[in-house]
């Protein structure tokens, strides 16, 4: 313990008690080494069973135990579980990717700090810096990882993660209100293991939004040569486009977009439509996609492929035009993202005037941000502006109608009431795809343009009450 009994990682004379806990003798003995060089009274255990009996041996002694989780006679949650009976020392959990369900374990059990392996020195020091600092000596203390906000992460679902031989960036596990770091940078991922975690309902893991691109550029890649080969089939490909269509989405909510990004974005969602040709496939792949993700980035992403799919049924079929329609489609709402998510969150008829006004307010921020965007088509910008125009002129900003809205606006708007049905805020509102297609008809009739209706209705091959020509030709 330092003179002033507080822990300081920057000298030598911390004299506090450690109890350190590793079956690795290697990796113990290093660890031992660097903290007795900060001056800890360093004991070492090679399991949990050796580590109980020290315990009870010299009981209050230690300030504070680190341990692994996965050691032969006693793992690391059986001992915490151990200790926690008894007292309330800082406990420190040493985990690595392949021990995410039991790092939730030990977190329920009430382990005080998690560190990702390989242990880094500094990282370990900065722990137990926490462990041995009062509350109300931290205030001056450097940001920790279980202090960042939700908004600084995004998720991936397990079952969507791309593995490669190695991460692209550190991993995080949510737990409680805490982020741990689980895995750094550069670690092998065990694939096997992906799916015993999403039986165990750990169903997500984050990437800092920083780090996020790293994740997107590997998708891209992943995306680009699957979406290729003769030998992957279709639903496998399906839902690594969709994935990345959606976490493309995500990035670009999130930060904005460049070039890279914005180019991708249109291909993916180009190329899933491609491979849906026209079969109905796609229907139960944004089925699945409607658990769990941003509900703004699966919106984006089904109303790209249903404009896209309207423009292919009414006889759009250049695929300068479909590659637009795709493009019209995810970005139709990105002035969303400049708005309070409580805002979108709350049904219409909930809002207060001003947050009507606010919201409404997303079809100009939208055509603002595409504008500066020179690799999109200019159209883009345009629908962004216009898909909240009816056909009969009740719509905004202009309250335009007919043939002055653009035509690809008026798409848009059918595609986006559809998979406002879907996927709506509330489940209990959600309605399957005929139905939907049923509702527009007869609630929103003069509101559409009803040739891009008749085009979802033959895209989905859903009868209408007063059959129509299919196949008109519009552009
Ligand atoms: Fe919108």
């Amino acid at each position: 313990m330092t003179s002033n009994g507080v822990f300081d990682p920057k000298r030598d004379d911390n004299q506090f008690n450690v109890l350190l806990v590793e079956d690795d003798h290697v990796f113990r003995g290093l660890i031992a080494k660097n903290l007795r060089r900060r001056g800890l009274n360093v004991r070492e255990a090679e399991n949990g069973l050796v580590a109980k009996t020290i315990l009870e041996l010299v009981d209050n002694v230690f300030h504070v135990v680190i341990s692994d989780v996965r050691m032969p006679e006693m793992d690391g949650v059986a001992l915490l579980k151990h200790v926690r009976s008894t007292s309330k020392v800082p406990f420190i959990v040493m985990t690595g990717f392949s021990e995410l369900i039991e790092a939730r374990n030990a977190f329920e059990l009430g382990a005080t700090e998690f560190l990702p392996k390989p242990v880094k020195t500094e990282a370990l020091l900065e722990a137990i810096s926490r462990c041995l600092t009062p509350p109300s000596a931290r205030e001056e203390a450097p940001r920790q990882t279980d202090t960042l906000r939700v908004d600084e992460f995004c998720q991936i679902h397990v079952d969507e993660f791309i593995s490669t031989t190695s991460l692209r960036s550190d991993i995080y596990l949510k737990l409680g209100e805490k982020f741990v770091k689980v895995a750094h940078k550069g670690d092998s991922v065990p694939i096997d293991r992906l799916k015993k975690y999403q039986a165990s309902s750990v169903d997500y893991l984050y990437v800092r939004v920083e780090e996020f691109r790293n994740y997107v550029n590997l998708n891209i890649q992943v995306s680009n040569v699957i979406s290729q080969s003769n030998v992957i089939a279709k639903e496998a490909k399906l839902r690594v486009l969709k994935h990345t269509a959606e976490i493309i989405t995500e990035t670009c909510f999130r930060d904005g977009f460049d070039k890279v990004i914005c180019d991708s974005a249109s291909r993916v969602v180009l190329d899933t439509v491609r491979l849906v040709g026209d079969d109905r496939d796609i229907l139960s792949v944004l089925a699945n996609m409607h658990s769990g993700a941003n509900r703004l980035y699966v919106h984006s992403v089904a109303v790209s492929v249903f404009s896209t799919m309207i423009a292919k049924a009414v006889g759009w079929a250049s695929m300068t035009t479909q590659f637009k329609a795709s493009a019209c489609g995810l970005f139709h709402d990105i002035g969303k993202r400049e708005l309070d998510p409580e805002i979108l969150d709350k049904k219409r008829i909930l809002l207060s005037l001003e947050e009507v006004k606010a919201l409404e307010s997303h079809v100009v921020r939208g055509r603002n941000i595409l504008r500066q965007l020179p690799s999109l088509p200019e159209d883009v910008g345009e629908v962004a502006y216009q898909h909240h125009e009816n056909f009969n002129g009740t719509g905004y900003p202009h309250a335009i109608k007919g043939d002055q809205i653009h035509p690809m606006a008026r798409v848009v708007r059918v595609a986006d009431l559809f998979v406002g049905m879907l996927f709506p805020v509330n489940d209990e509102d959600r309605l399957e795809p005929a139905a939907a297609v049923k509702k527009i008809e007869k609630i929103y009739e003069g509101e559409i343009d009803p040739q891009f209706l008749r085009g979802l209705a033959k895209a989905l091959n859903v009868p209408l009450e007063v059959p129509r020509d299919f196949g008109k030709r519009v552009g």
